[in-house]
């Protein structure tokens, strides 16, 4: 699956997905930058916060309980902000667009 990654600037980066990888996992390996993940994907850092594209948004669904928890602690929460570690790459989201926070919290 595809997966389009566009930075604060503007400027966007499209990589190959694995399937069953999260979206940051995937922005790890190709090293996307503006996604920290200091916790390695166990939901507890709040620094692979991502804005998901409008067009996605139900698609990708929303936060879990625990996530939002965490969401709290991201910098310039929105509506369809989410923890990449915590969206898995299915077939359905080959195309799927994700933008990164200026920063992370
Ligand atoms: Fe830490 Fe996602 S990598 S919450």
């Amino acid at each position: 699956a595809k997966i389009t990654y566009i930075d604060a600037s503007g400027e966007s980066r499209t990589v190959e997905a694995e399937i069953g990888a999260t979206v940051m996992e995937t922005a790890i390996r190709h090293d996307v930058p503006g996604i920290e993940a200091e916790c390695g994907g166990a939901c507890s850092c709040a620094t692979c916060h991502v804005y998901v594209d409008d067009a996605w948004t139900e698609t990708v669904g929303g936060p879990e309980p625990m996530e939002e928890d965490m969401l709290d602690f991201a910098y310039d929460v929105r509506p369809n902000s989410r923890l990449s570690c915590q969206i898995k790459v299915t077939p359905a989201l080959d195309g799927l667009v994700v933008t990164t926070p200026e920063r992370q919290a």
